[in-house]
C-alpha cells in the first residue's frame, strides 16, 4: 500500500479476497465502521458468522498506534444480508498516510458493499447537545488539507451523506439531530479558538476521522450514512478541560443505547 506505484484498488481487491476466504462469505451488502462508543452494535445486528484479526487481511497489517489489533467481522442480518463490521480504524493522525486511512473503506467496496455506515465519537460544538447523544452527520468540512483521491479525480460530493439514508435513520428515531462534521487532523483536541472557527464556518461536530473515509466511499460508488456520538462538548464550549478518559467513559455509558439504535437503523436500510 505504501509503494507509490501500487494501486490502492488492487490492494483492496486482494483484501476482499482474503476476507472472502477467511470468513467464507463471498460478498457483503453493507459495511459498518465502529468508532468510539459504538462497539456493541455488532452483536445486535445478527449472527456473527466469522471474526478475523485485521492483521490477516492484506493492507491492514500495520498495527494501530494504540497497539490493539482490530477485528473484521462478518455478520448475517436477520433478513439475510451480509454486514461487514470493521473494528479497526486507522486514523489520519497516526501518520501512515491517507491510503491506510481509507483502505478499509475501499476493501468494503471491493467485498460488494453498496452502503458504508461510518460511526465515530466526537466533540459537540452546539451548546444544546449533551454528552452521550448520537447525531446524524449531514455533511462535512475536511480540514486535513488532504484527500484520498490521487491524480485528477474530480468527484462530486453533493449529498455525500445520503439524504435518503438519513431519512431512514430518522424514521427509526425521530429525535435524532444532525450536523456538519469537521475533521481536524488531531491527535490533540482543538483550541477554543479553533472550535469557534469550526462553528463560524458551519461545523457542528469536531472529530479526527470519517470525512476522508466518506470521500473514498463516494469515489468507490457507495452510499454513505454517518453517525457521531457526542462524547463531550468541544473545548471552550464545555467549561472543563477535555480528557481522553472522559471521552472513553462517555462512550461506554452511551454504548448500549446507541448500539441498539444503530442495529435498528441497519435493519431498516
Ligand atoms: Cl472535542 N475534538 C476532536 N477532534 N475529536 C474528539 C473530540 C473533540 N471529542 C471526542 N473526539
Amino acid at each position: 500500500l505504501d509503494a507509490p506505484d501500487a494501486s490502492p484498488f488492487d490492494v483492496a481487491a486482494q483484501a476482499a479476497d482474503d476476507i472472502a476466504r477467511l470468513t467464507g462469505v463471498a460478498r457483503h451488502d453493507i459495511a459498518l465502521t465502529l468508532g468510539s462508543g459504538w462497539g456493541k452494535a455488532a452483536e445486535l445486528i445478527g449472527e456473527t458468522v466469522a471474526t478475523i484479526p485485521a492483521t490477516e487481511v492484506t493492507g491492514f497489517s500495520r498495527p494501530a498506534l494504540e497497539g490493539h489489533v482490530g477485528t473484521l467481522r462478518s455478520i448475517r442480518a436477520r433478513d439475510g444480508r451480509n454486514v461487514l463490521v470493521i473494528g479497526a480504524r486507522t486514523h489520519y493522525y497516526e501518520g501512515h498516510g491517507v491510503r491506510r486511512v481509507v483502505h478499509s473503506v475501499r476493501t468494503a467496496a471491493a467485498t460488494g458493499a453498496k452502503i458504508m455506515v461510518l460511526t465515530n465519537g466526537a466533540g459537540g460544538v452546539r451548546e444544546s447537545w449533551k454528552p452521550g447523544q448520537p447525531v446524524l452527520i449531514s455533511d462535512h468540512i475536511n480540514l486535513t488539507a488532504d484527500s484520498p483521491l490521487e491524480g485528477a479525480t474530480f468527484i462530486d460530493l453533493t449529498d455525500l451523506y445520503s439524504a435518503r439514508l438519513r431519512e431512514i435513520a430518522r424514521s427509526v428515531d425521530p429525535t435524532l439531530d444532525e450536523g456538519v462534521y469537521t475533521q481536524f487532523r488531531g491527535p490533540h483536541y482543538e483550541t477554543p479558538a479553533e472550535v469557534q472557527m469550526a462553528k463560524a464556518i458551519g461545523g457542528d461536530i469536531v472529530g479526527m476521522s470519517t470525512a476522508l473515509e466518506a470521500i473514498a466511499a463516494r469515489e468507490a460508488g457507495m452510499q454513505v450514512l454517518g453517525f457521531s456520538l457526542i462524547t463531550n462538548l468541544a473545548a471552550g464550549i464545555q467549561k472543563t478541560p477535555l480528557s481522553h478518559g472522559e471521552v472513553i467513559e462517555a462512550g461506554r455509558a452511551a454504548e448500549p443505547v446507541i448500539s441498539a439504535l444503530l442495529a435498528r437503523v441497519i435493519e431498516a436500510l
